[in-house]
């Protein structure tokens, strides 16, 4: 069932109209000019998706009457860098890219988060629309305008909020993603349902091996669900205040980036990250905010029938620490984590003790 729905963000009055319909990528150019109004268009992608899909996003394009040139970056997370930001905005200046003109990201969560930041300060801020073609990207990262590259020294370390005035949502484009990327996309469906949605980890839980199987129509109710939940809790705190309610969407992300940072944003996938990141979060959810141990049994088990990685690699704790905390004596600091007492209700990050952390670490795997 194609579904339509219109994010109005106060004060400043940006609007993303979010689109989720099988095929929808046909009407990729009449949003663009619908919320646009643009002419032109650069659309960045990457090789793989570019390969697969730029055609029929650039055929929609051409029928709505916006004219539209191709930049392709290296598939991967490497690519969320400044080098590749640098080299989008040579690719904008080559091309003339105006005021008028539009980005559209074309591609996974690393595209979106690239091509979002390239949007957000090429001449200032121009208008983006996504086209989010990973589920992890259709569930979660297109939606709510963070957009960032990493640094050595942390994930997302530089980005902005920058609202894209379109995501066009197309399931049927994910009848051809690998199916490491499905699990991983995966992850942040059943987190989206930990910290703020107990109904939606349920309705996973159900129809994991739908999902699994790629049944595009339960995948698009998953894609729908996540996005409602997801845009509840933007809509109320688009800059993710200190202690607002869009921190709970970190959970499990504390480790998640340290894991990333610490293994040079190669090896694992976000959505492995976010795994192990929530299955530690789940034994400090249940060691001090009172989580019952049914539930999170809950979370792990349906973690491992998604085949999610449920270890940590071999990685040092103190490092870890380390990359968390952004201290070298983080052993005896404390750590900011997002936890949650209940299923579906995370709560803004706690402190926890560096040595508290230390061991839920070791259990799950790190070196001592
Ligand atoms: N901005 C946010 O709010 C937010 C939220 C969550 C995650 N993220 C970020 O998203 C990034 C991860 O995104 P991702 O997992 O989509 O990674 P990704 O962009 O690297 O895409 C995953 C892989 O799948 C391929 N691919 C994508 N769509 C495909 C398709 N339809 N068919 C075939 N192959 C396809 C890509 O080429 C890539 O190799 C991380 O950097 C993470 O930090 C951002
Ligand atoms: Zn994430």
């Amino acid at each position: 069932v194609p579904s339509t729905l219109l994010l109005r963000y106060a004060p400043h009055r940006a609007a993303s109209r979010v689109r989720v319909a099988r095929g929808g990528l046909a009407q990729l150019g009449s949003e663009v000019r619908r919320t646009t109004g643009a002419r032109r268009a650069v659309m960045v992608s990457d090789p793989i998706v570019a390969a697969l899909w730029a055609g029929a996003a650039a055929r929609s394009l051409a029928r709505a009457g916006v004219a539209c040139d191709l930049v392709v970056v290296p598939a991967g997370e490497r690519s969320k860098s400044a080098r590749q930001l640098a080299a989008l905005w040579q690719g904008f200046g080559r091309l003339g890219i105006g005021r008028g003109d539009t980005v559209v990201a074309l591609g996974g969560g690393v595209v979106g988060d690239l091509a979002g930041f390239a949007a957000a300060t090429w001449l200032r801020g121009v208008a983006w629309v996504a086209a989010p073609t990973s589920l992890l990207a259709q569930v979660d990262s297109s939606v709510g305008g963070k957009t960032a590259i990493d640094l050595a020294s942390g994930k997302n370390l530089a980005g902005a909020f920058h609202q894209p005035r379109a995501v066009v949502v197309d399931p049927d484009v994910l009848g051809t993603l690998p199916e490491r990327h499905l699990r991983a996309g995966l992850a942040e469906v059943a987190k989206m349902g930990m910290a703020v949605d107990a109904a939606l980890f349920r309705r996973l839980e159900v129809r994991s091996d739908l999902a699994l199987a790629r049944d595009l129509d339960a995948l698009e109710d998953l894609v729908v669900r996540s996005i409602r939940a997801k845009a509840r809790i933007v809509l109320g705190d688009e800059r993710e205040r200190e202690g607002g309610r869009r921190t709970a969407l970190n959970y499990g992300h504390t480790l998640a980036h340290a894991l990333e940072a610490c293994l040079g944003y190669r090896r694992w996938l976000h959505g492995e990250a976010v795994a192990v990141g929530m299955r530690v979060a789940g034994v400090l959810s249940r060691d001090v905010a009172g989580l019952p141990e049914s539930d999170r049994a809950r979370q792990d088990a349906l973690l491992d029938r998604l085949g999610l990685p449920a270890r940590i690699p071999r990685l040092a704790a103190g490092d870890l620490l380390a990359a968390m905390s952004g201290d070298k004596k983080a052993r005896n600091g404390r750590i900011r984590w997002v936890l949650t007492p209940r299923m579906g209700h995370a709560s803004v990050p706690r402190l926890i003790p560096g040595r508290r952390v230390e061991a839920a670490l070791l259990e799950a795997g790190a070196r001592a």
